[in-house]
């Protein structure tokens, strides 16, 4: 167990680089592994969760290296894993489960995936139904949670799936067992998800559609291709930037930018910057450069912050950012209003009821919705409380607490940060060197 004690900054600036995005390193290991030829990928995120997922591979019989700051894989096909001679432990990473749950159901051999106690309590029906709807046996525990055991099935075959809720996982569990379903597996979303997935097959020369109906999406591929080896460049995660964005806009000294270079700014992923610039954040892109996935520097000054009613549209493009997105609202002028996000209370932890027990022991007025939260800054003094916040295990939430620690009138102890090394090994050096104050104890 670790806690964090925090103190208040008096500056913040400077010029950092965040670690590699975490969806994109994920998939560049499961794309690796079953592509044919060697992959090479660079900006992988080593974080536990990316671990996991590359030890997961290890254990069915691909051969991986890192050949200094390059992982190479030697991808061994769509039909060339082994059987694994132990449970697949995921350890903390819902992408890392449910994206696997897709892969494992076209296998000709049994597996059952695990993880650690925060994803053993998380939904996995919402992967294991449609699986099973195209053949696979993929059984959930009767609460719907892992460990989930998946049988070879005798025959995968596609099927058209509408999801309730926009989920990147749910659709990217689908297309990966649609490699191995015979026909076309067709995935309809209420909602725009990240797309590193679609990107990702076409750039190791799988052919997907994906179809625009105003906010809705549909996304086809017909099984039985192959995917054939490529170069990963995974970019900085805009999920973890996004804690210096909020530093740099909630710090009070504006006469010095935080520059975070060359982040993923996907434009399935940029919820964030729309956000908090509405919330009228002095945030700017330079240095744009456009490859398989669109980078640029994210450049931000200190600004009055204001309130706002969070459009709906936004909310799955900014899924991951709301614990510290939460900070910069407590930090702002008037009433900030997010509704239309369930899908927040069955993350790493219930980021919603998480957030607002924190909030409140630091003195911020918020109210919490069925699927949202209101809350009502004080730019001049948004956390008067000394307090000791929880972060319920959830490395975003130890995150956006210790992003409150910049402006709280006194320290913020924040237990149990351990799991901050699952998607941003190196947040407290980044922290320190702009300025923050935030020690182990
Ligand atoms: C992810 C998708 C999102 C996100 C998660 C990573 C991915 O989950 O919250 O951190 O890599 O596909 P949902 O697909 O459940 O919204």
């Amino acid at each position: 167990m670790s806690n964090w004690q925090t103190q208040p900054a008096a500056r913040i600036a400077g010029h950092i680089k965040v670690p590699g995005d975490k969806s994109i390193s994920h998939r560049s290991m499961m794309f690796g592994a079953l592509a044919e030829g060697r992959t090479e990928i660079t900006g992988f995120l080593q974080g536990d969760d990316c671990i996991a997922t590359r030890k997961a591979f290890e254990n069915m019989g691909v051969n991986i290296v890192d050949v200094g700051d390059k992982i190479v894989i030697d991808g061994v096909g769509l039909h060339g894993l082994r059987a694994p001679n132990a449970p697949i432990d995921v350890g903390n990473s819902g992408t890392g489960m449910r994206l696997l749950a897709g892969v494992l159901a076209g296998q000709v051999f049994s597996s059952t995936l695990v993880g650690d106690a925060s994803l053993m309590t998380r939904p996995m029906k919402r992967v294991a139904e449609p699986l099973s709807q195209m053949g696979a046996s993929v059984c959930t525990r009767d609460n719907g949670c892992a460990p989930i055991d998946i049988s070879p099935a005798k025959h995968l075959h596609g099927i058209e799936y509408s999801q309730n809720v926009a989920s990147a996982q749910v659709k990217s569990a689908l297309l990966l067992a649609g490699l191995y379903a015979e026909g076309e597996t067709i995935v309809h979303e209420p909602g725009i998800s990240r797309d590193h997935t679609e990107r990702m097959l076409r750039q190791f020369g799988y052919e997907v559609q994906s179809l625009a109906n105003g906010n809705h999406r549909t996304t086809k591929l017909v099984g039985g291709g192959r995917l054939r080896a490529s170069h990963v460049a995974v970019p900085s995660d805009i999920s973890s930037a996004a804690f210096f964005m909020v530093a740099a806009a909630i710090g009070k000294a504006p006469s010095e930018p935080v520059r975070i270079e060359q982040v993923g700014i996907n434009p399935t992923r940029t919820g964030v910057i729309d956000i908090l610039g509405l919330m009228n954040a002095d945030l700017n892109y330079e240095n744009r450069q456009d490859s398989a996935e669109p980078v640029a520097d994210i450049v931000v000054k200190a600004s009055r912050l204001k309130g706002i009613v969070v459009p709906e549209d936004f909310v799955p493009l900014a899924i991951d950012e709301f614990p510290v997105i939460f900070v910069a609202a407590a930090c702002a002028e008037g009433e900030f209003v997010l509704r239309n996000a369930k899908e927040l209370r069955v993350k790493e932890s219930d980021r919603i009821e998480a957030m607002a027990a924190g909030l409140t022991a630091l003195g911020v007025d918020c109210e919490v919705l069925a699927d949202g939260i209101i809350i009502r800054g004080n730019p001049d003094n948004p956390f008067p409380n000394a307090a000791i916040v929880d972060s319920y295990t959830d490395h975003r939430i130890a995150m956006a607490f210790a992003v409150a620690g910049i402006r709280a009138t006194a320290g913020i102890e924040i237990k149990d940060c351990a799991n901050v090394a699952t998607s941003f090994p190196n947040f407290l050096a980044l922290a320190e060197a702009v300025g923050m104050h935030i020690e182990v104890v």
